[in-house]
């Protein structure tokens, strides 16, 4: 349906949740090392936290790519084409389309999230501040579903995922996506995709570790989420927020650990926790640029340029579908 406000920007609520999210924590939490998918995360408070996530200096992705799509834009649409269907799996607050629009002039935009009331106020935003914009907005799982609204014109298909959402996969995961959205542009369309890349430890793990404390926070939401929803009673205090890179992995890994042993009730089912037991929240994999042309390539895809910054910190990747 169309917004009040806005006859150009469309809501589309695929219910991503209904089921899911007590099923992965009863589950998660019953498995010998413990873990909830990172999708958890994001309910209104987790994306607010991980827009606060990025606006900390430690944290060098967001100033980095950002400055990528300003110098490269020009290049970046010439590769897309006029008047293309540009899709966003993982949107957040679409701030960083906005860089590439004026430029690009899609024929329609589909911004694609599971965290609907963030969603549903980044499209108004964005219809707003662009107000000659087609917006699509979907709310759904795209670990489950990669659809398109009936209404979202015929068009070349260009999907776009800033941010190294992409790192969020195990390698099975990564590549089933991939192929996932292969299918979703069919050949000829293409995939604009930012990459983090490998790179030293200590900037790394600065990078998940803010002096703020807001990767904690956001961390930590996730027990809050069980405890409001869920009927959860996680003692808040009784947990610390740990993220470090695991070398041999080629990731970071975000954990949440127990500071005694003790027993929590999640909607009358009681979970044991040893004193330094963790749960297992989110990986972030890092890419050498082989690595990931090797991934996309097995999924259909062929790669046309990759944009780097001097540093060598975060890799842009433009690919067809072949
Ligand atoms: C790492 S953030 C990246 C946000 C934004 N693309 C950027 O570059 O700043 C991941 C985004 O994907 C969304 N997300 C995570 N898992 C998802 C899933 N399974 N289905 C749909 N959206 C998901 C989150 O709500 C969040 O907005």
């Amino acid at each position: 349906m169309t917004t009040a406000t806005n006859p150009k920007v469309s809501f589309h609520d695929y219910q991503p949740e209904l089921e899911s999210f007590r099923a992965a924590v009863l589950l998660g939490l019953a498995r010998e090392h413990k873990q909830i998918p990172p999708k958890f995360f994001y309910d209104e408070r987790g994306s607010q936290l991980f827009e606060d996530i990025l606006e900390q200096a430690e944290y060098y992705i967001p100033t980095v790519e950002k400055r990528l799509y300003q110098e490269h834009a020009a290049d970046m649409a010439q590769l897309i084409g006029r008047d293309a269907v540009l899709i966003e799996p993982g949107s957040g607050s679409c701030e960083k389309v906005q860089l590439l629009l004026e430029t690009i002039r899609p024929a329609a935009y589909v911004p694609m999230d599971i965290s609907g009331d963030f969603l549903r106020k980044a499209s108004c935003d964005l219809g707003a501040a662009f107000p000659w914009l087609h917006v699509y907005a979907a709310c759904l799982d795209f670990t489950h579903e990669l659809r398109l609204p009936a209404a979202v014109p015929e068009g070349r298909r260009v999907v776009f995922i800033p941010g190294s959402s992409l790192g969020n996969f195990d390698l099975p995961e990564a590549q089933h996506f991939l192929f996932q959205i292969r299918q979703l542009v069919g050949k000829g369309g293409g995939l604009l995709i930012g990459v983090d890349r490998k790179k030293d430890k200590a900037v790394l793990e600065r990078a998940y570790n803010d002096a703020a404390g807001v990767t904690a926070d956001f961390n930590l939401n996730l027990l809050v989420r069980i405890n409001q929803e869920l009927e959860g009673n996680f003692d808040l205090e009784a947990f610390r927020h740990e993220a470090f890179y695991n070398e041999q992995l080629g990731r970071i890994e975000m954990h949440l650990i127990s500071r005694k042993a003790q027993t929590v009730s999640i909607d009358g089912e009681v979970f044991r926790f040893a004193e330094g037991e963790s749960i297992h929240t989110e990986n972030s994999y890092k890419y050498h640029p082989q690595e990931f042309g090797t991934l996309a390539q097995a999924a259909g895809f062929q790669s046309r340029q990759m944009w780097t910054d001097a540093g060598q910190l975060f890799g842009i990747y433009y690919l067809d579908g072949i």
